[in-house]
């Protein structure tokens, strides 16, 4: 008794905490207001890229005068302390309100230390792992001067051929929401507590459905059903709201006919009254000008549709600082609304300390020390051999031996600049470790060899659209024969062959969709004269999107997907290919046999003509000519050991909704390795108003065997796990029949069932 009164004095002690510290935030920021021209205040909402093009046109020019003039809130694209110092300083002593800028940049997968593409991360299916991942990225990024970074991106992908599908986790809305939580927490620390050095503000995006373009077409139209939206595309975003976020970034896309930006139902009534979202929102890059395009009038206009919306604050187009006075003028928006987008950036000014100081986080001292520490590296090389995935390992010809000779071939082997991925902006390539060097510095006694085999790919055209941002795609001197010759000869000599194959890292990313995502035609010659040699393959895969792999499946007696795994690739990689760390990552998107199954995700619906088996039958929901299956389904990988499962036990046959389920099972080591199983469960509701998928993902665990041992697994299901939407968007529970699955993928699983009463 004496503790429950503890526990409720001590929360209504931290609810007043709260209470007295809005207030204190609310007096000075309205104080604050009180001193503001309107103009200052339309200033506020102006983001702006000092630098050069980074994903668009550079809109804003003369930005050291701006900021003398008030009419800038905050910066983006510039890093380091001293620079940001600079910036900041002419803000603090020669704008008339000596309101400090707030310095934010795209700080996706690290900062300086890069990890894993987030597409890779998520197959870790390790929440602390990620977390961690993304405290080292701020700590890094806040000794760096920044203060706010453009990540999570949490887009739900269901369509491999769109590039972004490498920056998010995958299709899954219930994985998504896990990792959204995670990284935020790493982002802004334990509790939230954004005064600190260390911490930098999050900002979830693409807010929202940005995944889910037409075609995997970058910036292209979006459109679908409520209910889709709130059971699978938004879960992920609402979690990061739930989690604190302190800003949310609109996406390029248009939501029921209206681009996300000037969506006034997206940005007020389900961000803002629905979820109960008090922070920041932010364009995405040139968005409002963009809806220009999109069809909704010329500037001006956009840009009181953006505000009227909900929007806070402007990237890069200035839309609201040369035309939101103007508009306020004609009674196209209100004061009141410019009022409330700029007490939100304040507000965010106000939770970041930078008031109080606004040098808080540019850091000389701790930049020198922290950026790239060996500690970071070491965390950068752990979390990538996490995020590998065993696609195929035939014969157990992976762990490679450290002896005899090991003959490391093709156009990824020797790249640093390819090892860091998309989205590294602060990433330096010449600090990353390629695969040969990883490879000769794990190999022990084994005689490495090397030839690159093959250019990435041999179309010149194509490599000028991918080396945008510098040479990714390099063509060597010799001819394709000539380097052909060289790969086999040395490969003829070998005791096996690691072919290093893939994609470029910017063949992956923003507007880098692609409608071929088998390997290029350069690297599959390479890979069939690898083959013919009768010397056992092991295909290195690096990607940003599941691939069409339908023809190295059915040839290479090994496939290990590394994603891009940054800073630490190389040494990660030879990590895994010598058995040093026995792989777990698992697939959090399907891979496809071929493009036209796309988009292909293990939560479809079963349809009113299912198919029954695999094989074709007419007048069922299949093709004439390819499986209904993925190659790889979600949440599969290998092992270097083997896991059994027992039968599924049931706590209960029949629940009421006050009850919980126990599902439990055990799970056995029956292999040679120690190593780690990602135990997945599913569910799959038989009969419901609404029709749902035929699996769910509801909870996973990773558990840690040695060869040899078991453990029991336990999961316990509340009525929560058994919820969907109607069509009034309530979240509901019906009763009725209801499958449990669980295993270590969405394919191969054990089966029971139970009832849901009323
Ligand atoms: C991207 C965002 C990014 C922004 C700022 C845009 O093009 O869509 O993800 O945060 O640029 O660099």
């Amino acid at each position: 008794m004496k503790k429950i009164s503890f526990i409720i004095i001590a929360s209504v002690m931290v609810t007043l905490q709260l209470y007295a510290q809005d207030a204190k935030m609310n007096a000075f920021v309205s104080e604050l207001m009180g001193k503001m021209t309107i103009d200052e205040k339309i200033g506020q909402l102006n983001l702006v890229t000092p630098g050069g093009a980074v994903t668009g046109s550079v809109v804003s020019s003369d930005v050291d005068n701006k900021i003398r003039n008030g009419q800038v809130g905050g910066l983006f694209g510039i890093t380091g302390p001293d620079k940001v110092h600079k910036a900041q300083e002419i803000a603090v002593n020669n704008s008339r309100l000596k309101i400090p800028l707030l310095f934010g940049l795209d700080v996706i997968h690290g900062h300086r230390t890069i990890f894993p593409i987030p597409l890779g991360l998520s197959c870790s299916w390790d929440t602390a792992l990620i977390e961690r991942s993304a405290r080292i990225a701020a700590t890094e990024a806040s000794a760096d001067g920044l203060d706010w970074g453009f990540s999570p991106m949490v887009d739900i992908a269901r369509d491999p051929r769109w590039g972004r599908i490498a920056e998010g986790a995958g299709e899954d809305p219930f994985l998504g929401s896990q990792i959204a939580r995670a990284m935020v927490k790493g982002y802004q620390g334990a509790n939230n507590d954004l005064t600190k050095t260390d911490v930098i503000m999050a900002c979830v995006k693409h807010f929202a459905l940005y995944g889910a373009e037409d075609a995997g077409r970058d910036y292209n139209t979006t459109d679908m059903s409520r209910i889709k939206m709130y059971q699978y595309y938004l879960p992920p975003y609402k979690a990061a709201v739930d989690a604190g976020v302190g800003t949310v970034m609109s996406s390029f896309n248009e939501i029921d006919g209206i681009p996300a930006t000037g969506n006034k139902w997206l940005m007020t009534d389900l961000l803002r009254k629905q979820w109960g979202f008090k922070g920041l929102v932010v364009t995405d890059y040139t968005a409002v000008n963009e809806m220009s395009a999109h069809g909704e009038g010329d500037l001006q206009t956009v840009s009181a549709l953006a505000l009227n919306a909900g929007i806070d604050m402007d990237m890069v187009g200035e839309g609201f600082l040369t035309t939101l006075k103007k508009s306020l003028q004609e009674g196209k928006v209100t004061e009141q609304g410019i009022n409330d987008a700029c007490r939100r950036v304040l507000e965010a000014k106000y939770k970041l300390g930078l008031f109080d100081n606004p040098y808080r986080r540019m850091d000389m001292v701790r930049a020198n020390k922290e950026i790239l520490s060996a500690e970071h590296r070491k965390a950068a090389r752990e979390t990538a051999a996490h995020s590998f995935v065993l696609l195929k390992n035939d014969n157990q010809l992976l762990p490679l031996k450290k002896s005899g000779t090991i003959a490391v071939i093709g156009p990824l082997a020797d790249s640093k600049r390819n090892m860091l991925g998309t989205w590294s902006v602060s990433g330096d390539p010449a600090k990353s470790i390629s695969v040969l060097e990883g490879i000769k510095n794990g190999a022990g006694a084994a005689n490495i060899v090397y030839a690159k085999g093959a250019n990435l790919s041999d179309d010149r055209e194509f490599a000028k659209h991918v080396n945008v941002f510098g040479t990714e795609i390099d063509f060597d001197n010799r001819s394709a024969d000539e380097m052909l010759t060289e790969a086999t000869t040395i490969a003829s000599k070998a005791d096996v062959v690691v072919a290093v194959l893939g994609e470029a890292a910017d063949m992956t990313g923003e507007s880098s969709s692609m409608s071929n995502i088998g390997l290029q035609e350069s690297q599959l010659n390479l890979l069939k004269a690898l083959i013919k040699t009768g010397k056992p393959v092991v295909i290195v895969l690096f990607n940003g999107r599941p691939m069409t792999l339908t023809w190295e499946n059915d040839h290479a007696p090994a496939i290990l997907d590394v994603w891009f795994g940054g800073t630490e690739a190389g040494n990660a990689i030879a990590d895994v290919l010598f058995g040093n760390y026995d792989p777990s990552g698992k697939l959090t998107t399907s891979f496809p046999r071929n493009v036209g199954q796309i988009p292909i995700y293990y939560n479809h619906k079963n349809t009113g003509r299912p198919l029954d088996g695999n094989e074709f039958q007419k007048f069922r929901s299949d093709y004439l000519d390819v499986s209904n299956d993925p190659l790889y389904p979600f949440g599969y990988g290998l092992s270097y050991t083997r896991f059994s499962y027992s039968d599924i036990s049931l706590s209960k046959k029949e629940i009421s909704p006050n009850d919980k389920l126990q599902v439990r099972l055990t799970v056995t080591n029956t292999g040679n390795f120690d190593g780690e199983e990602t135990v997945q469960l599913y569910i799959r509701d038989m009969v419901a108003t609404i029709t749902q998928p035929v699996k769910e993902l509801k909870a996973f665990q990773k558990v840690w065997l040695k060869k040899g041992e078991s453990k029991e697994v336990s999961f316990t299901l509340s009525i929560d796990d058994l919820k969907f939407y109607n069509s009034d968007l309530n979240l509901i529970y019906e009763p009725g029949d209801f499958k449990v699955f669980v295993g270590g993928n969405s394919r191969d699983v054990k089966e029971a069932g139970f009832t849901l009463t009323k």
